[in-house]
């Protein structure tokens, strides 16, 4: 007979406490796939702006990238990307069986690897941001 195993309410929204690091890179990697996801139509109405010509297109990328929120949430985009893209290599060696048995340290080495990507890349997205 299958086991039966006690999973908690889902509304037990405090759970989040007991969650193990495959968990938290489960959640991570699912919130940052569909973050992309997001992007891709953004980035895809930005880029549509160049059907107007380059004047439009200029006009556009310069009001942008006056503005520091668009600064930041480059900032955050980088870290989203960077984080999925390591997780997601990550992942695909545990599929190939490869660190099965430190997969919560790959876990974290991808979440420091992300934060030094991030902070190292903060001078440079917000050069000459008013
Ligand atoms: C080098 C780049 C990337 C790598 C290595 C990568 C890797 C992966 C892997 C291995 C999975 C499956 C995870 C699992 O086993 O559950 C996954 C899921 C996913 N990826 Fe990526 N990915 C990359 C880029 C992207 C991009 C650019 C987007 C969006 C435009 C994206 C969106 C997603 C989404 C939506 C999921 C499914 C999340 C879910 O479980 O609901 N990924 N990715």
């Amino acid at each position: 007979m299958s086991q039966r195993y006690n999973r908690g309410a889902v509304e037990d929204f405090g759970r989040w406490r007991e969650f193990s690091a495959g968990m938290w890179a489960w959640i991570f990697h699912k919130f940052t796939g569909w973050v992309l996801v997001g992007y891709l139509f953004t980035h895809i109405a930005v880029l549509s702006t160049a059907t107007s010509g380059a004047a439009a297109y200029t006009g556009t990328i310069r009001t942008l990238e006056s503005l520091l929120i668009v600064r930041l949430l480059e900032v955050g985009l980088l870290a989203v990307a960077v984080f999925h893209i390591l997780n997601g290599v990550r992942l695909l060696f545990v599929d190939l069986g490869v660190g099965l048995t430190s997969q919560d340290r790959s876990f974290y080495a991808s979440l420091i690897l992300t934060g030094a990507i991030t902070v190292a890349s903060v001078p440079t997205f917000l050069a000459g941001a008013v």
